[in-house]
C-alpha cells in the first residue's frame, strides 16, 4: 500500500478504510523512539495514522519552536518503512481558525512539575491532540512514556471528557548509554552529551532505592556531581496518575522525573519506580 500524505479533513476522509484505526501523534524529526510507537500501533491496528504537526500552542515565547527540527521528507521514509498507512501532515491555519476562542485547558495537573516551568504548555498539547482525535477519529492511541506528565494528562482529558478513545503508553526508548531517545539530542555537542547522562543516572540511581528520602537525596546527589553545565529544572517523585509530590508513607508505583538544560538543550526524563513496598 502506499503511503498517503493527507493535509486536512477531507484527505483522511477519503483515506479511511474499515477497521481499527491507531493513531500516533508527532512533532516530526521521527527516531527510533517513535518507531517503536509506530510499531506498537501496527500490532493492534487495521490502519496507523502518523500525524506530524510542530505545535505552535505548546511552545511558550522563549521557547525552541522556530529550531524545533524540521525533516518532513526523512520523516515519510521513516513512515514508509514501518509501514504508516496515512501521514497527517496539516498547516498551521488548517488546525487553528485565525479567530478561534476555545481550548482546552489542562487544570491544576497542568500547571505542576513539567507544568511550573512551561505555564501554558500542557493547554496547547491537549488543545491539539484533541484536535487530532476528532479529525482522524483514532480507536486507539499511542503516546510516549517519555512525556510521562503529557501521558498522564492525556489518560486524564479522555476519562473526563469521555473520549471513546483507548490510549496506550511506549516504554522510552534509550541510547545504550542510558540518554532517552529526544529529537531535541541532536542539538547536544559532544560534551554537552556526556554531561547529560546524569539525567539517567540519577534515575537510574534513585529508582535502586526504596523510600522516597532515600529516593530523592540518592539522584540528587547525582545530578549535583555534574556540576554546573547541568542546570537543573526539577527532581520530582510523584503519582504516576496526578503528578502530585509523594510523601514518605507512600507505597507503590511512583514517576521519578527530571528536567535540566544542558547548553541551550532543554531535556526531561523519568523512570517508574516502586516505593515502600510491602
Ligand atoms: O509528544 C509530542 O510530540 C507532542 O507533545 C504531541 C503529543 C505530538 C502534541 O503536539
Amino acid at each position: 500500500m502506499e503511503l498517503i500524505v493527507a493535509k486536512g479533513r477531507e484527505d483522511l476522509v477519503k483515506a479511511r478504510r474499515g477497521g481499527a484505526v491507531a493513531l500516533v501523534p508527532t512533532m516530526g524529526a521521527l527516531h527510533e523512539g517513535h518507531r517503536s510507537l509506530i510499531r506498537q500501533a501496527r500490532v493492534r491496528a487495521d490502519q496507523v495514522v502518523v500525524s506530524i504537526f510542530v505545535n505552535p500552542l505548546q511552545f511558550g515565547p522563549s521557547e525552541d519552536f522556530s529550531r524545533y527540527p524540521r525533516t518532513f521528507d526523512a520523516d515519510l521514509d521513516v513512515c514508509r518503512a514501518e509501514g504508516v498507512d496515512v501521514v497527517f501532515h496539516p498547516d498551521a491555519e488548517e488546525m487553528y481558525a485565525a479567530d478561534r476562542q476555545v481550548s482546552v485547558s489542562a487544570g491544576h495537573m497542568g500547571s505542576i512539575v513539567e507544568g511550573a516551568f512551561r505555564p501554558g504548555h500542557f493547554d496547547g498539547v491537549l488543545t491539539v491532540v484533541l484536535k487530532l482525535f476528532n479529525l482522524v477519529q483514532p480507536d486507539l492511541a499511542v503516546f510516549g512514556q517519555k512525556d510521562a506528565q503529557q501521558l498522564a494528562l492525556i489518560r486524564r482529558m479522555v476519562a473526563d471528557l469521555d473520549l471513546p478513545i483507548e490510549i496506550l503508553g511506549a516504554p522510552t526508548v534509550r541510547e545504550p548509554d542510558g540518554l532517552a531517545l529526544s529529537s531535541r539530542n541532536r542539538y547536544l555537542s559532544d560534551d554537552d552529551r556526556q554531561v547529560a547522562l546524569a539525567l539517567s543516572r540519577a534515575l537510574r540511581a534513585g529508582a535502586a532505592e526504596l523510600t522516597p528520602a532515600r529516593v530523592r537525596a540518592v539522584a540528587q546527589e547525582v545530578l549535583d556531581a555534574a556540576g554546573p553545565r547541568l542546570a537543573t529544572d526539577y527532581l520530582a517523585l510523584v503519582d504516576p496518575a496526578t503528578f502530585a509530590e509523594v510523601d514518605e508513607s507512600y507505597a507503590g508505583m511512583a514517576v521519578l522525573a527530571v528536567a535540566a538544560t544542558v547548553g541551550t538543550t532543554r531535556l526531561i526524563d523519568n523512570v517508574t519506580l516502586t516505593l515502600n513496598p510491602s
